[in-house]
């Protein structure tokens, strides 16, 4: 399972590289602004610093709602760096923009999935990934990872090349529960990504061990 982390945090994403364990970032316009960065510019040169960072796949999502407005968006941030994935959303225009993308060799993340039958749209129109929002889904007690275990076997039974990208993750279970049905990646906090490192036993084991080599060696 591919870990990405959902942030356009600079400290975070170095802290999640730098554990050796991190295949790329997601990014969308409210995590860009939770960042304070705004405006065309910045907002490419802030790409930018993230693909310098990460050796993987950067989803970096259009604001454009329009298929014109769309491919002059993905055009200029996939010109970034090869590491960007151009990130569009599951409308109309979104699908006919994946098409677009797909014939021209451009990576693609369609967002806001929330359903089998758009992970279906997105998938035949060349998607490379797509993300459905597993913690949303939850939030309105509807199963997530349920869906993503349907888009799994969907895709399995036509032999589709799109990688399931479980978004929108909120806690250490999703990430195993995401895993157990089979999610190609996860897409995660920070936090949630150091969570799954915790056990009370791992660290009162260790306590334990230092302790007994502290009475041999004293
Ligand atoms: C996915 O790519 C989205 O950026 C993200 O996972 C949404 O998560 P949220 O529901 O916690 O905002």
């Amino acid at each position: 399972m591919k870990f990405f982390i959902d942030t356009a945090n600079l400290a975070d994403i170095r802290e999640a590289a730098d554990l050796g364990v991190l295949d790329g970032v997601t990014t969308n316009p409210s995590l860009m602004a939770k960042e304070g960065i705004t405006g065309k510019n910045n907002i490419l040169k802030h790409y930018k610093a993230i693909c310098d960072i990460v050796d993987g796949d950067i989803s970096a999502e259009v604001n454009a709602i329009d298929f014109e407005g769309m491919v002059r968006e993905g055009e200029e941030l996939a010109e970034i760096d090869e590491k960007i994935v151009v990130k569009l959303p599951m409308t109309r225009e979104g699908v006919k923009a994946l098409k677009y993308f797909s014939e021209k060799g451009i990576k693609t993340n369609c967002t806001l999935i929330f359903s089998a039958g758009q992970a279906l749209l997105a998938a035949k129109a060349g998607a490379t990934y797509v993300s459905p929002f597993v913690g949303r889904l939850d939030d309105i007690s509807t199963d997530g990872v349920a869906l993503i275990e349907q888009i799994v076997n969907i895709y399995e039974n036509y032999g589709y090349t799109t990688e399931v990208l479980a978004a929108s993750i909120r806690h250490p279970m999703h990430i195993v529960q995401c895993a157990e049905v089979g999610a190609d990646v996860m897409t995660g906090p920070l936090s949630v990504i150091l969570a799954l490192l915790k056990h009370p036993l791992t660290d009162l084991g260790l306590e334990k061990f230092l302790a007994d080599y502290k009475k041999g060696n004293p």
